[in-house]
C-alpha cells in the first residue's frame, strides 16, 4: 500500500457519492417508490451485496454482456467465487427457494432497492455502481399482474413529475417459440455476418437475438428487415401479449409494441417492457426502469415451476430526469438558535430540544462565535427564525425571537418560546 502515499484519494471510477442536496432528491424518489410498492402489496426484501458467482452466470445467462464482461468478481478468503450483485432478480429467486417462502405462500410480492454493480463503460446515466429500485411477483402467469407492474413503474415516473414517457412492450415467446425464432434470425443474418460489428459476430453464434439491440450503426441496417418475433409467438405467448395490452388498456396506459425490444438477461420469457424517457440527455441511457417475465427460472434454479416477473428502475437516471431541483427537497430550517455565552449555549441545548420535540427543524449553534458571525450563518442557512438567548435573557426569563423574513423582533417569556416560534412559523 505504501506506493500510494502521495497519491489523491478519489472514489473508484464510475462509482459516485451522492451529496446533499442531490441525497434528499433520492430520498423523496424512494419514498415515491415505496409508497407505491407498498399499495400494491409489495413487502421489502434485503439481499446480501454479494453473492456466490454461480447464481448470476445460471440466472442471467453466460452468453450476455453481463456476465461475460460485466461482472464483479472475486475470490474470498476462503476462495469461493463471489460477485458483487449486477442486478436483483437472481438474489431474489435465491431468497425465495432458500427460505421456502412459497411453501407458506404460493404468490409472494417482493420489492428491493439498493446498489447493483457492473463495470460498464461509464458515462452520463451508466455507471459501475448504480442504485436500483426493483419489484418481483412470484406465483402469478396472468397477464393482468404484467399490466399492473407496467402501470406502477408509469405510477411512480408520473408522480414524480417527469413527462414524456414512452411505454414499450413485446414477446421474446416462451421456450418453445424462441428456437423457431432464433433460428429464423440467424437465417436472416448469417448472409450479412460481414457487415456485423465483431460483438455480433460472436453473438450470432451464442446469443443472436441480442443483434436486435445493438446500438452500432451497422447493425442497426442488418436488422432493419429481419424477421418480426411477433409473427413466430406461438398462441399462448399472442394470448399473453393481448391479455397484458387488454389490461393496459383497462389502466389507460398509453403503450407500444415494439418486436425489437429483447433485453440483455437471458431469463426473460414472454413479456418484456421498458419504459423511457423521450428528449433529455440521455441519450441511448433514457430506459428509466424495465422488467418482465421469467417463468423459467424459478425451476431452472432448482424450484417448483413458478411463473414470476418483476421490473427495476435506476435511482441516477430518474434524478437526473425529475425535473424539480434538489434543494426542493430538504428540510427547511424553521428556527436557529443563537447564544450568547457559555451559560447560554447550554440553555440553547435544552430549547433546541424542545423545539425538535413540537416538530420543528431546529439548528443550534455550538461554536464560540460572535451573535454577528451567528445571525450570517442563520440567513444562509435560510433559518425562518433565529432564537437568541444571552446572559441578560437567561436572568429575565425570556428569549429574543427574530422573524428573519420580515426582519423584526421581539422578547418572549422562554415559556412561549415554543408556541411563538412555531406561530412565526405558519406567519407567511
Ligand atoms: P436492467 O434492464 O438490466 O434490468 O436494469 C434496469 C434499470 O436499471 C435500467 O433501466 C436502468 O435504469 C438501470 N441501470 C441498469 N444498468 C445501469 C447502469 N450501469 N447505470 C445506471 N443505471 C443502470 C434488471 O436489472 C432486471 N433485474 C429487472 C427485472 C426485475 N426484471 C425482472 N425483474
Amino acid at each position: 500500500m505504501s506506493e500510494n502515499v502521495g497519491v489523491k484519494l478519489l472514489a473508484v471510477k464510475g462509482m459516485n457519492d451522492v451529496l446533499p442536496p442531490d441525497s434528499a432528491k433520492w430520498a423523496a424518489i424512494e419514498r415515491c417508490a415505496r409508497a407505491v410498492f407498498h399499495a400494491h402489496g409489495y413487502r421489502e426484501l434485503r439481499t446480501p451485496i454479494v453473492e456466490y458467482t454461480p447464481l448470476f452466470v445460471r440466472s442471467i445467462g453466460e452468453a450476455t454482456d453481463v456476465v461475460e464482461k460485466e461482472m464483479y468478481t472475486f475470490t474470498d478468503r476462503g476462495d469461493r467465487m463471489i460477485t458483487l450483485r449486477p442486478e436483483g432478480t437472481a438474489s431474489a429467486v435465491r431468497a425465495l427457494l432458500e427460505h421456502g417462502e412459497l411453501a407458506r405462500d404460493p404468490v409472494v410480492r417482493w420489492y428491493y432497492a439498493g446498489p447493483m454493480f457492473r463495470h460498464e463503460r461509464a458515462q452520463r446515466g451508466r455507471y459501475r455502481q448504480f442504485y436500483q429500485l426493483g419489484v418481483e411477483a412470484f406465483g402469478v402467469g396472468e397477464p393482468t399482474i404484467d399490466a399492473e407492474q407496467i402501470a406502477m413503474l408509469v405510477e411512480i415516473f408520473t408522480s414524480l413529475g417527469i413527462g414524456g414517457l414512452e411505454t414499450l412492450v413485446n414477446s421474446v415467446g416462451g421456450a418453445e417459440d424462441r428456437p423457431r425464432y432464433r433460428a429464423a434470425l440467424v437465417a436472416h443474418l448469417e448472409p450479412r455476418r460481414d457487415a456485423l460489428c465483431p460483438d455480433c459476430q460472436r453473438r450470432l453464434g451464442t446469443n443472436p437475438l441480442r443483434v436486435l439491440d445493438c446500438k452500432s450503426p451497422s447493425c442497426q441496417t442488418q436488422v432493419a428487415d429481419a424477421p418480426s418475433i411477433l409473427d413466430h409467438l406461438g398462441d399462448a405467448a399472442r394470448a399473453h401479449l393481448d391479455g397484458v395490452r387488454a389490461g393496459l388498456n383497462a389502466l389507460g396506459v398509453a403503450h407500444r409494441v415494439e418486436p425489437r425490444l429483447v433485453r440483455g438477461l437471458d431469463y426473460y420469457t414472454g413479456t418484456t417492457f421498458e419504459v423511457r424517457v423521450t428528449g433529455g440527455d440521455l441519450g441511448a441511457q433514457n430506459t428509466l426502469g424495465a422488467g418482465g417475465r421469467y417463468d423459467a427460472l424459478v425451476a431452472e434454479l432448482g424450484g417448483p415451476a413458478t411463473p414470476a416477473i418483476g421490473f427495476a428502475f435506476g435511482m441516477e437516471r430518474v434524478a437526473l430526469t425529475m425535473p424539480a431541483p434538489a434543494t426542493e427537497f430538504e428540510p427547511k430550517l424553521d428556527v436557529y438558535l443563537a447564544a450568547h455565552g457559555a451559560a447560554a449555549r447550554l440553555a440553547c441545548l435544552g430549547a433546541a430540544r424542545e423545539l425538535r420535540a413540537a416538530g420543528l427543524v431546529a439548528e443550534m449553534e455550538h461554536r464560540a462565535v460572535s451573535l454577528k458571525a451567528q445571525f450570517k450563518r442563520a440567513d444562509r442557512l435560510g433559518a425562518r427564525a433565529v432564537v437568541v438567548i444571552g446572559d441578560t435573557e437567561l436572568a429575565e426569563g425570556v428569549i429574543v425571537l427574530r422573524d428573519m423574513q420580515a426582519g423584526t423582533q421581539e422578547r418572549v417569556p422562554r415559556a412561549e418560546l415554543v408556541a411563538a416560534t412555531q406561530q412565526l412559523r405558519e406567519r407567511v
